[in-house]
C-alpha cells in the first residue's frame, strides 16, 4: 500500500501483508464493528491488499445499518455544511461501491428512487436529484461480498484487551484468541464509546440517538416513486425488490439510551406528519401498517462524524455518522484506507477529526 517516499501511518504495512490463504495469520488491520461502515472499510482495505479481521459483539449489519431508511441525502438542506464534501464524494462513489459488491456477491442492489421532493419551512418545495437504496438489500449483498473475500469476520466476539507492542498491538478476544495487529479501527456505531472505554483508548462521546420508523403499504391511488421529506418527517417508497409497493415513514429522534421500544403513539405522530405532506398516508385503511422498528444512530456532541487517527498510535476511529451513515460509507472507507496508507484523504476531514474533542 505504501510508497517508499510516503511511508504511511502504519509502518511497513504493504511489506507485511500476510498471505490471504492462511487462516491463522496476524491481520494488518482489525476493525471493531461489522456494520455498514466497518464492512465498507474492511472491503476497501482488502481491495488494497491488506489482511483484515472484523470483530463484532453481535451479528453483522444488525443495528443502524439495517434500521435506516436508506436515503442518500447528499443535498438535504438540514445537513450541517461540514458534511458536504464527504457526502458528495460518497454519493459519487456509490455506483462503484455497488458494482464492487455485485462483482463479489453476484447480487445487484438497485437504487429505489432518483428524486427527493424537499418541503421547506416557508411552504415551498424543491426537487433534489438524490437516490435512495434499501439498506436490507445492501446488507445481504455486502455480507455475501465480504464472505467472498479473505476478510475474517468474527461475530459475537469482543476485544477484551489491546496492549501496545513494538510493531502494533496485541489484542485479546473474548473467545480467548490472541491476535497481533498493526492497526485497530473503531467503527462500532452507537457502541463505539463503550468499546473505546473498555480498551482504554481516547474517550469520545458517541451516544445512541433512537429513531422509530414504520413501513406501510402504499395507498393504491398513490404509485409513489420519489422520496418526500420535510425537516420533521420523510416518506421513502420502495420501488424494487421484496419491499416494493410499500413506503417507510420516519423517524423520531430521541435520547433514550439503548432502548429500542416502539410506541404506537409515536408511530401515529409520524403518520400524521407524513399526512401533512401526502394526505393519503393518514389512513391506516388506505396505507396499512406492514412493520415498525427502532434503530440507534451514533451521534457525537456536534452531530458530525469522527474520522481519523486517535491519540493512541495505530488506532483510528470511523464513527458518529448519525443520520447519514448509509450515504457516507463509501467515502468513509476511502478516507480511512488513505489514512492507513499514508496518503492525504481525498476530502478535507479537518472538521471531523477526533482531536476536536480533545480537552485543552
Ligand atoms: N437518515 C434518516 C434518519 O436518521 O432518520
Amino acid at each position: 500500500m505504501n510508497s517508499s517516499s510516503n511511508p504511511g501511518l502504519i509502518p511497513d504495512f504493504a511489506s507485511n501483508i500476510s498471505p490471504h490463504s492462511a487462516s491463522n495469520v496476524a491481520p494488518d488491520v482489525v476493525v471493531v464493528g461489522a456494520g455498514l461502515i466497518g464492512l465498507a472499510i474492511a472491503l476497501e482495505l482488502n481491495d488494497r491488499g491488506a489482511s483484515v479481521t472484523v470483530v463484532d459483539h453481535g451479528r453483522s449489519l444488525s443495528e443502524a445499518s439495517t434500521a435506516a431508511a436508506g436515503m442518500l441525502a447528499v443535498d438535504d438542506p438540514h445537513n450541517p455544511p461540514e458534511l458536504a464534501a464527504l457526502s458528495r464524494l460518497s454519493s459519487q462513489r456509490y455506483p462503484a461501491f455497488l458494482r464492487r459488491i455485485e462483482a463479489l456477491s453476484g447480487i445487484a442492489v438497485p437504487f429505489q428512487t432518483e428524486t427527493t421532493v424537499q418541503y421547506m419551512a416557508d411552504g415551498t418545495t424543491m426537487r433534489l436529484a438524490e437516490h435512495s437504496i434499501d439498506p436490507r438489500q445492501l446488507a445481504a449483498a455486502l455480507l455475501a461480498a465480504v464472505k467472498a473475500t479473505p476478510i475474517r469476520l468474527l461475530e459475537k466476539t469482543r476485544i477484551a484487551a489491546a496492549d501496545d507492542t513494538l510493531h502494533g498491538m496485541q489484542l485479546r478476544l473474548s473467545s480467548g484468541v490472541e491476535l497481533s495487529s498493526r492497526a485497530l479501527i473503531y467503527a462500532a456505531g452507537a457502541w463505539t464509546s463503550e468499546v473505546m472505554t473498555t480498551l482504554h483508548s481516547d474517550s469520545i462521546s458517541i451516544a445512541p440517538r433512537k429513531g422509530q420508523m414504520l413501513r406501510v403499504r402504499l395507498p393504491s391511488a398513490l404509485p409513489l416513486d420519489e422520496v418526500h421529506r420535510s425537516e420533521r418527517v420523510y416518506i421513502v417508497p420502495r420501488t424494487r425488490g421484496p419491499q416494493a409497493g410499500t413506503a417507510l415513514i420516519g423517524a423520531t429522534v430521541e435520547n433514550a439510551g439503548f432502548d429500542t421500544t416502539v410506541r404506537t403513539e409515536d408511530l401515529d405522530s409520524l403518520r400524521a406528519l407524513a399526512a401533512q405532506l401526502l394526505p393519503a398516508f393518514a389512513s391506516a385503511t388506505e396505507a396499512p401498517l406492514v412493520e415498525s422498528w427502532a434503530g440507534l444512530r451514533p451521534a457525537t456532541p456536534d452531530g458530525l462524524p469522527v474520522l481519523g487517527a486517535c491519540a493512541r498510535t495505530g488506532q483510528f476511529i470511523a464513527s458518529g455518522h448519525y443520520r447519514n451513515g448509509i450515504l457516507q460509507a463509501p467515502a468513509t472507507a476511502l478516507v480511512l484506507a488513505d489514512l492507513l496508507d499514508g496518503k492525504p484523504p481525498s476530502v478535507d476531514i479537518t472538521a471531523l477529526s477526533p482531536n476536536r474533542f480533545a480537552r485543552s
